[in-house]
């Protein structure tokens, strides 16, 4: 059956993916594409609804993304949000200028009275005075005739507008952000209301249609996976498993730096799905192409390029091999669209090493990515259909190059001694105390600095380990997790006691932004 779609223009806002997650929560299917997308192929996706997001960038700089009038003329309803909102209306002709003060925060949206209300379906239903979260440098001064302001806060006289004859609408808030307090309603308006779409995109249909798909594709040939042993992965290996079984194989790298016991863990799992795996030892190699390496950058590289490089060497051992399968999920894929040279809107962070690109020989490998239209809510709750086990399921993510980035500074086997045991404790006490799955994620970092203490009267020299829990919706996003002090000591204790080579810990307190989740 054909899907009812909402085309998602992303201007590098970072709530951007959040629209999209809050219409597909309607049943309604809705995707995100660069703003660059061309008219004719904006047509051939058939959209029943556009929504233009916001961005960092002011309409008026040189280098300003804008898309062409002529989107105004397909017939198909708008919403253009912040950035997407002085783009419409810089493109009417209306003047767009810095205001005094960069608007950030909570306000207080009025709705200006209109004689008929099937005016303004935007904000039909919603109270006249209510929140909306603003995040803005630049105002829009006036508005070209053909508009009609709908709304307005005490510091922003035109903060929504309507056009008078189309159904293009455009708000200077947020309404993705959930401290709009009826932004879920303005969407459920613009969706429903205005664009008149159905509710029709279901992941129950989805399971069945991805490993049919697979099935008439792979035929008799091989698939390889890179199997992390991570939700998506398992996921992805599963779907795929069911379809051509073990002409499906598994290829797991021990880089030597994951969690204690992980690679046993791995091993049990697969067999009990019945997976074919390889599991691969190169945890000497890894550890001496760290050898006095600190940058973080270039230990990120230099993981991304041996993992490629060993995990290319393996699959060549396995005959007729046609199709290389990634357990790519929808933010990987918005991530690496977004972050494209020619489109560079978002500043590159990290280089997160199972984006990094694939090699030419590799590249000749057809890919299936099952999973590359979901989010990761959406993969989790597919898992549970399937009736993959809870540990999986819920496991917090792990990133591609482990532990190294969570050794600041150079790297050594004693140091990944000592951080495998400590993270070992954390998250036994974490399940134990069921605070693990009120968490996003929990870690310690070892840092290169020592300090003095004290033990059973003696004097110790020993590394701080720092304490990381966060929690996040998305993980472009987080804050520090407000866990209780008779659990923050608990940790601490048992870890001074039982990790040789840690004698003092401290939390870390910081949000994302302005710091990431992981320290390198
Ligand atoms: P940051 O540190 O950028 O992390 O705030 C956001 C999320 O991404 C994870 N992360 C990675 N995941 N490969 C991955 O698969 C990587 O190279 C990588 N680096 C960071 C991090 O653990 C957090 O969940």
């Amino acid at each position: 059956m054909k899907k009812d779609l909402i085309l998602i223009l992303d201007f590098g806002s970072q709530y951007s993916h959040i629209i999209a997650r809050r219409i597909r929560d309607f049943g309604v299917y809705a995707l995100l594409c660069c703003y660059d997308i061309s008219i004719s192929h904006i047509l051939s996706k058939k959209p029943k609804g556009i929504i233009l997001s916001g961005g960092p960038s002011s309409v008026y700089d040189n280098n300003s993304p804008l898309i062409s009038k002529n989107i105004f003329q397909l017939n198909i309803p708008i919403l253009g949000i912040c950035y997407g909102m002085q783009l419409i209306s810089f493109l009417f002709g209306g003047k767009i200028e810095k205001s005094k003060y960069k608007e950030y925060g909570k306000s207080f949206l009025i709705i200006n009275h209109l004689n008929n209300i099937n005016k303004n379906l935007l904000f039909y239903g919603i109270p006249k005075k209510s929140i909306v979260w603003m995040s803005h440098f630049d105002e829009i001064k006036n508005i070209s005739k053909e508009f009609q302001i709908i709304g307005h806060t005490s510091s922003c006289p035109i903060a929504a507008f309507k056009h008078k004859n189309k159904d293009i609408y455009a708000v200077q808030f947020h309404p993705e952000v959930k401290n709009t307090e009826f932004g879920i309603s303005i969407f459920k308006n613009f969706v429903f209301h205005i664009c008149k779409c159905n509710t029709n995109w279901k992941l129950d249909n989805f399971v069945q249609n991805a490993i049919d798909n697979i099935k008439k594709r792979v035929s008799k040939k091989k698939v390889i996976l890179g199997f992390s042993g991570g939700v998506d992965s398992f996921v992805t290996a599963y779907i795929i498993h069911k379809a051509i079984g073990n002409s499906l194989n598994c290829i797991f790298v021990d880089t030597g730096f994951l969690l204690e016991k992980e690679k046993e863990k791995v091993s049990f799992l697969c067999k009990k799905m019945n997976f074919s795996i390889r599991i691969i030892d190169a945890k000497n190699h890894f550890l001496s192409k760290l050898d006095g390496i600190i940058d973080p950058e270039i230990k990120r590289k230099i993981i991304g390029k041996e993992f490629i490089s060993i995990f290319q060497k393996e699959s060549e051992k396995i005959k007729d091999v046609e199709f290389l399968a990634q357990g790519t999920i929808y933010s990987d894929v918005i991530e690496s669209s977004i972050f494209s040279k020619k489109n560079r809107l978002r500043e590159s962070i990290k280089s997160h090493h199972n984006v990094g690109g694939l090699p030419k020989k590799l590249m000749k490998l057809k890919l299936i990515e099952p999973l590359k239209e979901l989010f990761k809510d959406e993969v989790r709750e597919i898992g549970k259909k399937l009736g993959l086990p809870k540990e999986i399921l819920y496991r917090h993510p792990f990133p591609g190059p482990g532990l190294s980035i969570r050794i600041i500074g150079e790297v050594n086997e004693k140091k990944i001694f000592i951080l495998k045991k400590a993270e070992s404790i954390l998250l036994q006490e974490l399940k134990n105390d069921n605070v693990y799955n009120n968490v996003s994620q929990a870690f310690i970092i070892l840092l290169p600095v020592k300090s003095v203490g004290i033990m059973g009267d003696k004097r110790t020299y020993e590394h701080v380990a720092v304490l990381r829990v966060t929690n996040t919706e998305d993980f472009m996003t987080a804050t520090f997790s407000h866990l209780s002090y008779d659990f923050l000591e608990k940790i601490s204790n048992r870890i001074i006691n039982e990790v040789d080579g840690i004698n003092r810990i401290v939390y870390d307190i910081t949000s994302k932004p302005p710091s990431t989740i992981e320290w390198e």
